[in-house]
């Protein structure tokens, strides 16, 4: 999947299956190794970036069954039970392994070094470091903030009332997991709210938190209890479809049993606000997470100013966003959104190179963009590996004039590694 042609013109239509949900496997799999017993898995996301946090667990010495892939089998250690690994352990694109990972092996009287690949390698660090040393934690990074990480074993951590500077989920949940592990008491506040698949699923794990508002604190030495757990599908890759559906003619497409934790369906808002024809059914619980079933239709999507506060909860959707503000009536402005800048992309630019490309006026600045909607053209995007910027653009043939190319979209396996099936059978004209 390096290179993606895709055609122009074409209808999404039919039931959409959407694997399991990123953020929620990396935990599962996480919370289970360190958690007493078996933990069962049904729905992980089999992507490369849980691949690398089910392979950095088996080398701290976890046993983790991935013949059924339908059910993943954790064999808890519990909290003391990882050892230390025999060489650096490899995470490739995942951000989330890495902060998470920090935490844990922060507490968890480890001597190993987390790198990633080039993308990962030049992502801040500095946001979950940091506050990782007022814990204890012997832990370094490079001169420039970034990966490799090296963490030796430090006495015992304390736990810290620490404010997030960035509205960080993964930050948030590093420090937690390293709370785990400390004497007394780690609260985390937030000036917004992030995602919260760490609070609801260490929960279901035996963990007792409290929740205030954006601040979340939890006692040290508090057991994990291993349990079964079902994924839901990933709102982040339903996304694609919903966009894709939003701007095709005579679309009409239903994705099933699809996260819909408040903390990440910002984008159903802010595609509704656009105009978009979406029906959310049947919502319910399962393993403690909001589910619905989601049902997209063929639009007409005018621009708008997104909401500041819809940001946190929409913060992986932007690719998709700002096609579907492409095919829009009107301008989409964007601002307060500087953290788009150090995803696995720095997603503002390398979004706006490509609607260049394509032919549509925008106007990009430190903290957002500006895009003005109408006719665009096929051509050829560089996607540098970001598995976002690479499935918006598959979209976007839906609704261009020419053929949409795509160079460096291999980053689709990180989250989506049946992208290709799914979308062809869904009517996308992808080679
Ligand atoms: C994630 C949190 C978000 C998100 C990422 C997954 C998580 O990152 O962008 O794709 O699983 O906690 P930040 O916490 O850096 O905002």
């Amino acid at each position: 999947m390096k290179d993606l042609v895709v055609s122009r013109g074409g209808s999404l239509n039919g039931v959409v299956g959407i694997p399991g949900d990123k953020s929620i496997s990396h935990r599962a799999v996480m919370f289970g190794a360190i958690a007493d017993g078996l933990t069962r898995v049904r729905g992980c996301l089999m992507g490369e970036d849980v691949l690398a946090t089910i392979e950095a667990f088996r080398s701290l010495g976890v046993k983790i069954d991935t013949r059924n892939s339908d059910c993943v089998k954790i064999s808890g250690v519990g909290l003391r039970g990882l050892r230390s690994p025999t060489s650096s352990i490899n995470l490739g694109n995942s951000g989330t392994s890495m902060r998470l990972l920090a935490g844990i092996l922060s507490g968890a009287n480890i001597d190993a070094t987390l790198e990633g690949d080039s993308s990962l390698s030049v992502r801040p660090m500095g946001r979950i470091v940091y506050p990782l040393r007022q814990m204890g934690s012997n832990i370094q990074m490079s001169g420039n903030e970034t990966s490799p990480l090296r963490v030796k074993s430090a006495r015992t951590l304390n736990g810290i009332s620490y404010l997030v500077p960035v509205i960080s989920a993964q930050v948030k949940s590093g420090l937690l997991l390293a709370g785990l592990y400390a004497e007394g008491v780690t609260r985390i506040s937030e000036k917004g709210r992030s995602r919260d698949h760490s609070e609801r699923l260490l929960t279901k794990f035996g963990v007792k938190l409290d929740i205030n508002g954006n601040e979340v604190s939890l006692d040290g030495g508090q057991s994990l209890t291993g349990c079964d757990i079902t994924v839901p599908a990933d709102i982040s890759s339903a996304a694609f479809f919903m966009l894709g559906a939003a701007i095709s003619s005579e679309s009409e497409i239903l994705l099933p049993q699809v996260g819909f934790n408040e903390t990440r369906n910002g984008v159903v808002e802010i595609f509704r606000l656009m105009n978009a024809d979406i029906e959310v059914r049947d919502q319910n619980v399962s393993s403690g997470e909001p589910v619905a079933d989601i049902i997209v239709r063929t639009s007409n999507l005018s621009g708008v100013n997104i909401p500041q506060e819809l940001i946190p909860s929409a913060i992986d959707e932007f690719p998709a966003i700002f096609i579907a503000a492409a095919c829009a009536k009107g301008v989409t402005v964007l601002r307060g959104a500087e953290e788009l800048r150090h995803k696995e992309s720095d997603r503002i630019s390398v979004m706006a190179d490509g609607l260049r490309n394509l032919g549509v006026k925008v106007e990009t600045y430190t903290d957002g963009i500006s895009i003005t909607g109408g006719n665009m053209s096929g051509g050829l995007i560089d996607a540098h590996g970001d598995h976002r910027v690479a499935m918006a653009f598959a979209m976007a043939a839906l609704k261009a004039s020419g053929t949409v190319s795509i160079k460096n979209a291999e980053g689709i396996s990180t989250s989506f590694p049946t992208f290709f099936e799914v979308a062809k059978s869904a009517g996308l004209r992808i080679k």
